[in-house]
């Protein structure tokens, strides 16, 4: 079975269990939306930290926390287990790597939501690493793994990972 045909048939199976959520955007290549959604978090984080104001700021990590967590488990799905799938050592390292930066992104993010008092110092220098953390992920991220999943997949492979990216994002929406 083709990785687009596999796609196609996790994703009918996904999409029946949502029934009434709208159908994904099915033309955009799946680093599009991936960039779109590196910006977006980034200007959250950079919001976050120049804050002064503690209701602003547990809105803010909150918006943070629903955009980066279905993110980063759809990609490690979608995009982390297809580029460490095959033979390539590069490509495998990439993927593990990814998924180190997640975790440490994870706990920073916990670490976050523990904190009472959003304009302690605690809170406010753990928003800093998160930031950092983010940047430099997404710095190599945009490096490391697009060439892979340029160098892997095809136009037509990477728009259908969009779709299956958008519906693994739903599927963990509903779990949270
Ligand atoms: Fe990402
Ligand atoms: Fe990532």
């Amino acid at each position: 079975m083709t990785l687009v045909t596999t796609l196609k048939a996790a994703g009918k199976k996904v999409e029946e269990a949502f029934a009434p959520e709208p159908r994904p955007n099915e033309d955009m290549d799946i680093l599009k939306k991936l960039k779109l959604e590196h910006d977006q978090v980034q200007d959250l984080l950079a919001k976050l930290v120049d804050s002064e104001g503690a209701t602003e700021r547990r809105a803010l990590l909150k918006q943070i926390k629903a955009l980066l967590v279905p993110h980063t488990r759809a990609e490690e799905r979608i995009v982390y287990d297809a580029v460490r799938a095959g033979r390539d050592k590069k490509m495998k390292v990439d993927g593990e790597e990814g998924y180190l930066e997640h975790a440490l992104a994870d706990k920073t993010l916990a670490t976050l939501g523990k904190i009472s008092n959003p304009l302690s110092p605690e809170f406010t220098a753990a928003a800093k690493v998160l930031k950092e953390l983010i940047s430099h992920h997404v710095d190599e991220e945009e490096r490391n793994i697009w060439s892979d999943v340029r160098e892997k997949f095809s136009d037509a492979e990477r728009i259908e990972m969009n779709r299956a990216f958008d519906i693994a994002k739903r599927k963990v929406k509903a779990a949270h």
